[in-house]
């Protein structure tokens, strides 16, 4: 990842400048949670998307830049809320916001960013792209809501699953690389394939993320591991178990679901790490990173294609 970060080391800067530039407010918590959040870390994968695809498409202006912060923005939103609603403690590896202070004031913040990000998008000025993530940020309101009606939900498909991760992660990748080619005012087919990309390795970015949250290490990823089978949440590994598993695993893992019951907390976690289920997530995800690299081949061939492609790869076998 530094490596492909030094390849737009200084506009990369320059994002994370105004990205604390613009967390300015007259208010000392907003500051407080956003400073803490956004300093933290975090890999920064969307706004690389927004430079990498900039400089595929040659675009020679600034607004990468603010459309770099703005994805940025929206997504550290989404996650002061996520963590709410998952109850999470472990974020960016400090306590989550919420666990430090509170839901309320995570809340209130994560509203500050969503609109911080669209007063930027009104001083790049330029309607499609306003569109773009507005539509986005909506689509990630309704999938995360999806998601939690389905928590607790036994019965919830593969294909309900892919639909919801779709929803709430690979649409603001999408959103991230087609905003950059519509900076660069691509043609519509070759916009069409910078979203293609974005959304298939958006997707392969969330399936690993769910993978991980099984087999992952908690100071590694600088969040908890069984945060989701801990609140019921039906991700594809546990899909995978109840449509595949043997009786007692099924059991056990409809349970848990059922009850949001972390009573077999531990033997579930090994169950689902052993039958088969997280190479089977991890075989999906392999397949949305070959349809990513396919859109690639068709897009102008140049380093910033490579580190995109290279990017596919990291984001396959990624710890973190
Ligand atoms: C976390 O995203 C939320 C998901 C979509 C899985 P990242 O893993 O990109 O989080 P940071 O920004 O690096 O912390
Ligand atoms: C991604 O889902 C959340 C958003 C897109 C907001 P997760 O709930 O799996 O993300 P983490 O694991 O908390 O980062
Ligand atoms: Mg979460
Ligand atoms: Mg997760």
């Amino acid at each position: 990842m530094e490596h492909i970060r030094n390849i737009v080391a200084s506009e990369f800067d320059e994002v994370n400048d105004l990205i604390v530039a613009q967390l300015e407010s007259d208010v000392a918590l907003v500051e407080n949670i956003g400073h803490y959040i956004v300093e933290a870390g975090g890999k920064r994968l969307r706004p690389l998307l927004v430079l990498l695809s900039a400089g595929c498409c040659q675009y020679q202006g600034q607004d990468h830049i603010r459309l770099a912060a703005v994805v940025e923005f929206i997504h550290t939103a989404t996650l002061l809320h996520d963590d709410v609603v998952d109850l999470s403690t472990l974020r960016r590896g400090r306590p989550t916001a919420n666990a430090k202070w509170g839901n309320a004031p995570s809340i209130l913040v994560g509203d500050f960013l969503y609109s911080r990000a669209f007063q930027l998008l009104v001083a790049i000025g330029d309607m499609d792209i306003m569109a773009n993530l507005s539509e986005t940020t909506n689509t990630i309101a309704a999938g995360e809501v999806l998601q939690l009606s389905r928590v607790g939900d036994i019965t919830t498909t593969e294909e309900q699953y892919l639909d919801v991760i779709q929803r709430k992660t690979a649409i603001l990748f999408a959103s991230a690389c087609r905003g950059a080619a519509q900076l660069a005012s691509m043609g519509t087919s070759d916009t069409k394939r910078f979203d293609d990309f974005g959304l298939s390795l958006g997707m392969a970015f969330q399936l690993i993320d769910d993978v991980l949250d099984y087999e992952g290490d908690a100071e590694e990823m600088g969040k908890n591991v069984g945060d989701d089978l801990r609140e019921g949440k039906p991700t594809l590994p546990l899909i995978y178990t109840l449509a595949e598993g043997d009786a007692y695993s099924r059991k056990l893992v409809q349970h848990a679901i059922n009850e949001r019951s972390t009573e077999h907390q531990d033997e579930i976690l090994s169950i689902v790490s052993n039958n088969g289920s997280l190479d089977y997530a991890r075989n999906i995800a392999g397949s949305y990173a070959q349809q990513a690299r396919d859109a690639l081949s068709h897009l102008p061939e140049n380093s910033y294609r490579d580190a995109l492609a290279e990017l596919v790869n990291i984001a396959t076998i990624r710890r973190r």
